[in-house]
């Protein structure tokens, strides 16, 4: 069935039985079955065991019905539960991170930070490619060989990526990144991404609005680190969050979330994270907080820092502290305004206050491997001082990463700024002597 029709033949039916009772049985189902005795049986036997069981759930649970509606709604059910085929147990699996699919036979998935081969594949190449499918109709898109490279979502949220032949040699590839959970500062506290000095320090410096770029590989977690660090700000101030693709889950009752938006497929309409950048900073905002720059609205989001949208959060992938200075300059030197590389350098100098690097250990375990303050002034060349590092010890045979958090003096420049804020130092961090500023 072409996707044209499977969306009408969905609308239809929606009608009949409602999107989000279906959304909720599934659920349903999903708690009550085992999900490994179904993974053994094959697709025809695992339809049977579904049907049997929503019908149980249904008769239970669910409103009355007349036989029509009610076998519709079960078929409806069972095909969403089935909808992502072998994948359905690895997504019902919370400690499964990513899920990777290289061709038909070779799935591998993320569980706590490590990457592993499953025995578990689909059926032969079209079954994949059905499943690919209905996964791009739910953002009305669709893959072939003229546009071989789609990025989708999961109704829940997953981020999908989807690459096909002639691009990809070996297959179909589908790449499926589990919604980010979460995490309050304090869990990642106790999960040792950091330690509770540090903690308390980035919140005195996200309440004292000072601007913060938070950096790392990709997977390190970065997201997950601005949604934490989010938490410190008040819930008396607007929020705007701007993201590609909305990860970003504020806990704050006054936040607006903007989702850029791609290209349709003649290639119109696209609405870029720069364009929302623009667009924010006429909704007064109190804080921007940007999922990641990658381009030139790099540039917009560093004279917003500079002219009074002081506390704004962004993340950039970077392979240091250090290195996060000089893509930021890259991606500010974008922008079609030809600005001389030491005004983006002093623009960098004046906006940015700290810098989070995260990094993940050879065990997979994600943390803050660094954090650095920018401590020269205007027309300075840029300074980083160090305020925390972890140090890791030489890894033993467990393969298990331990260390520990080693912190530096203050500049004194970035106490005071505090303190006029109203904000305390933690005790573990002294101040330097150095006089900066
Ligand atoms: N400290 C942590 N402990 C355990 N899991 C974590 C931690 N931080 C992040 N994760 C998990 O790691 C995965 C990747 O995190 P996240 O999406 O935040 O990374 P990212 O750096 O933003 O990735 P990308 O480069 O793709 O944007 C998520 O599943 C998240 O829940
Ligand atoms: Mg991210």
């Amino acid at each position: 069935m072409g996707i044209k029709n499977r969306l009408e033949n969905g609308a239809q039916e929606e009608q009949h039985t409602g999107n989000t009772s279906v959304a909720h049985w599934r659920k349903r189902l999903l708690e009550e079955i085992n999900l490994d005795d179904l993974a053994r049986l094959d697709m025809a036997q695992r339809r049977a065991r579904l049907e049997k069981v929503v019908g149980h759930i249904l008769t239970r649970e669910g409103p009355v019905l007349s036989t029509r509606e009610r076998s519709i709604l079960i078929r409806r059910i069972v095909d969403e539960a089935l909808g992502l085929g072998v994948l359905e147990p690895l997504l019902a699996d919370p400690n499964v991170t990513e899920i990777m699919v290289n061709g038909p036979d070779h799935v591998y998935i993320e569980r706590s930070g490590r990457l592993s081969r499953i025995d578990l594949g689909f059926a032969s190449e079209a079954q994949l490619y059905q499943t690919i499918d209905r996964i791009v109709a739910q953002v009305n898109r669709r893959v072939d060989e003229s546009s071989p490279m789609v990025d989708a979502r999961l109704p829940t949220g997953e981020r999908v990526n989807v690459i096909v032949p002639p691009l990809s040699l070996d297959g179909p590839v589908l790449t499926i990144r589990r919604f980010p959970r979460a995490f309050r500062m304090d869990e990642l506290v106790s999960l040792n991404a950091l330690d509770e000095p540090t903690a308390l320090l980035l919140g005195a410096l996200v309440r004292a609005r000072m601007n913060i770029v938070i950096t790392g590989g990709t997977g390190t977690g970065k997201t997950t680190f601005l949604n934490a660090l989010s938490g410190f700000v008040s819930a008396q101030e607007r929020i705007i969050t701007i993201e590609d693709s909305a990860e970003l889950q504020l806990q704050q009752e006054h936040v607006i979330k903007l989702e850029s938006r791609p290209p349709n497929i003649e290639g119109e309409g696209a609405i870029t994270i720069r364009d929302l950048v623009r667009n924010a900073l006429r909704m007064r905002p109190d804080r921007v907080i940007v999922g990641e720059v990658r381009g030139p609205e790099t540039l917009d989001m560093l004279q917003a820092m500079n002219t009074g949208h002081d506390g704004s959060m962004v993340t950039v992938h970077a392979n240091s502290a250090e290195d996060s200075i000089y893509r930021l300059e890259t991606l500010a030197s974008m922008s079609e305004v030809k600005i001389p590389y030491e005004a983006i350098r002093d623009q960098i100098n004046n906006a940015v206050d700290a810098i989070v690097f995260l990094d993940r250990g050879a065990d997979g375990s994600r943390r803050v491997a660094e954090v650095a303050v920018i401590s020269s002034g205007r027309r300075e060349s840029i300074r980083m001082t160090t305020i925390t590092r972890f140090e890791p010890e030489p890894i033993g045979l467990d393969r298990v990463v331990r260390g520990r958090f080693v912190h530096q003096p203050l500049p004194r420049d970035l106490v005071t700024r505090l303190m006029l804020a109203g904000e305390a130092v933690p005790g573990t961090f002294s101040v330097s002597d150095e006089e900066v500023r």
